[in-house]
C-alpha cells in the first residue's frame, strides 16, 4: 500500500464524528490522513468544523452526491483511497461504489440489522429504540453497499438502555460509543485492507 493513505469524510449534519476522526489521525501523525470533508447541506455545521480543523472542505448539492460522477472525479483528483460516511444521510450511488469497491465505510447508531434502512437516522433511531422498550442499543460500523445500512459489519458495540432513558439519553450513550470506537475501527480496517 501507498506510503500515505488519504481518506475523505462525507457528512450531512453536525459533524462530531468527522471532527473526532480528523483529530485522531492528526494526533497520530501516521500514514492515514483525513484529506477532505464533503457535505451535502450548505449550512451543515460539519463545514464549520472542517474549517476550524484546517481541513479542505467542500459543499456539493445532494443531486451531485446522488449521481456520483462529480464526487468521484473530485475524490480521484485528490487521490483519495478510502471514504468514511459519518452522519451522511444519502444512499451512495453505484458510480461511487464502483470507484471505491469495498472502500467505503459507514457508522449507524443502532445494532443493525435492527433500526436500519431508509429514513432511519439520528434521533429517529433512538426514538424508535425507546418506543420499543429495547434493553440495549449500540453502534454498527459497516462496509457500504448499494442498500441502506446493509453491508458487511466490521464492528459493533453495545450500551444498555434503562427503562427511564429518553431518546436523548440513548443518543448521549451512542455518541460516547461513536467517539470512542469509530477512529480506531477505521484505522484497523484500512491498515488490514486486502484489495
Ligand atoms: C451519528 O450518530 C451517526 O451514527 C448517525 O448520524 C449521527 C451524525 O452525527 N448516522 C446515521 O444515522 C446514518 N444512518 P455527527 O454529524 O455529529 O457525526
Amino acid at each position: 500500500m501507498k506510503e500515505q493513505i488519504r481518506i475523505a469524510i462525507l457528512g450531512s449534519g453536525n459533524g462530531t464524528n468527522a471532527q473526532r476522526i480528523t483529530e485522531y489521525f492528526q494526533d497520530r501523525h501516521g500514514r492515514i490522513v483525513v484529506d477532505c470533508i464533503l457535505y451535502n447541506r450548505r449550512d451543515a455545521y460539519i463545514g464549520q468544523r472542517a474549517h476550524n480543523l484546517g481541513v479542505e472542505h467542500c459543499y456539493f448539492p445532494s443531486s451531485q452526491f446522488r449521481e456520483g460522477t462529480v464526487i468521484v472525479n473530485y475524490l480521484r483528483e485528490r487521490q483519495i483511497d478510502f471514504v468514511v460516511l459519518a452522519g451522511f444521510l444519502l444512499l451512495v450511488p453505484q458510480t461511487m461504489l464502483d470507484a471505491y469497491p469495498g472502500r467505503i465505510v459507514n457508522i449507524h447508531p443502532a445494532l443493525l440489522p435492527k433500526y436500519g434502512g431508509q429514513g432511519m437516522y439520528g434521533s429517529r433511531v433512538h426514538e424508535a429504540v425507546v418506543a420499543n422498550r429495547e434493553a440495549e442499543s449500540g453502534i454498527t460500523i459497516h462496509v457500504v453497499d448499494r442498500h441502506y445500512d446493509r453491508g458487511t459489519t466490521l464492528f459493533q458495540a453495545v450500551c444498555k438502555v434503562e427503562p427511564s432513558d429518553t431518546a436523548d439519553d440513548v443518543a448521549h450513550k451512542i455518541h460516547l460509543l461513536e467517539q470512542k470506537h469509530f477512529p480506531q475501527v477505521i484505522e484497523d480496517w484500512i491498515l488490514h485492507f486486502k484489495a
